[in-house]
């Protein structure tokens, strides 16, 4: 052996000594956390909810601070004999879905507040576009989140033909809205398909089959920009996102409002103080309380609002400019 070799394998074996000194055993509960420090960064993880080395999995994952009954308080109608989607929808799948994007910073990011708020943010949405209260319903329209599980009288097949090569619809399949945050359109489900590694084109039904891929598919249209250069819902509410002079000319500020004009665009923003954004607002506010966050944590009103919003993605463009 060289003494250049020999000096590799002493520098190695300090090297693994040390890592193994390095991963120490936190966790009060029964969760292992794994620590390891690279270039003066803290790296962890805590096995199946927060998985592979991650600076995200060193804080509090979503099981920490967000419990069963805090989910069943949450979406308290949910399984009631009139609601849609009875027996569907639990806690599990959405434990389940959410470990896969926790290393990301799914609900991981930041303080203990804001990483509740998060969670209030991204249920808000789910809980507003599942809803089926209304105005009358016991215990308040916005106690009915998780009610439907899809579309119920789809008005078309949603199959656009300009994606006929990319995302071919498939004879028979209907794309119309299922999920979370349903997914609409051959070239949706082709998309989460294509990121979650599910023929999705083929098999839209599954998305109405199975709770945990309903909710994947939601966190992973939370947690991924429409198109590279802009920010995801989830880098908007964390406050990864730095406006540039065209958002803050065109209204787009840091906050929830923003989160609605990212995943809907024209159909909930720059309309004005409209319906579909208020109920979404109203969903988000409803779950801070109940979480014991509290609704004034939101902020103003400028924040929680995108009724003045120029969409990110404008379905047409202006004749203006
Ligand atoms: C938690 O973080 C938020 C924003 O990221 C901040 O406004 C708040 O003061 C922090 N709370 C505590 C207790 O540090
Ligand atoms: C982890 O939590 C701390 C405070 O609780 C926060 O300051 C820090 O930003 C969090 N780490 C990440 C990567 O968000
Ligand atoms: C539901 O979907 C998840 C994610 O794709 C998958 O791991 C699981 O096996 C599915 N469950 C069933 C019963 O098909
Ligand atoms: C800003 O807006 C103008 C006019 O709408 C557009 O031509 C330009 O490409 C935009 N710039 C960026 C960086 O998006």
């Amino acid at each position: 052996m060289t003494s250049a070799k020999r000096t590799a394998v002493v520098f190695l074996t300090t090297l693994v000594i040390f890592l193994a000194v390095s991963s120490t055993v936190e966790g009060d509960d029964n969760t292992k956390t794994l620590v390891k420090y690279k270039h003066g960064e803290k790296y962890c993880d805590k096995g199946w909810e927060c998985k592979g080395w991650s600076i995200y999995c060193c804080n509090l994952t979503i099981s920490d601070y967000f419990q069963v009954y805090q989910f069943e308080n949450l979406f308290s109608k949910r399984n009631t004999p009139v609601a849609n989607a009875v027996g569907f929808w639990d806690y599990h799948s959405f434990i389940t879905a959410a470990a896969l994007f926790e290393p990301q910073g799914f609900g991981t990011t930041g303080n203990k507040t804001l990483q509740m708020m998060e969670i209030a943010a991204f249920l808000g949405h789910v809980g507003a576009k599942t809803s089926c209260g209304y105005g009358v319903a016991t215990g308040g329209p916005l106690a009915w989140g998780l009610c439907y599980n899809h579309e119920m009288s789809p008005s078309q097949k949603y199959c656009d033909e300009y994606y006929k090569l990319t995302y071919p619809c498939t004879p028979g399949a209907d794309y119309y809205g299922r999920g979370a945050i349903p997914i609409y359109w051959n070239y949706n489900y082709g998309a989460v398909g294509e990121a979650l590694k599910v023929n999705l084109l083929d098999h839209p039904e599954y998305i109405e089959q199975n709770a945990t891929l309903a909710f994947l598919a939601a966190i992973w249209r939370w947690m991924t920009p429409n198109k590279k250069y802009q920010p995801s819902a989830h880098d908007i509410f964390v406050g990864k996102w730095k406006p540039s002079k065209n958002d803050t000319m065109e209204k787009r500020i840091p906050g929830f409002g923003s989160t609605m004009n990212v995943l809907y665009g024209e159909s909930v923003c720059g309309q004005g103080d409209i319906d579909p954004m208020n109920v979404i607002i109203s969903h988000y506010l409803y779950y801070l309380d109940l979480l014991g966050v509290g609704r004034e944590t939101a902020g103003p009103h400028e924040f929680l609002s995108c009724a003045e919003q120029v969409a990110f993605n404008p379905s047409t463009k202006a004749a203006s400019s």
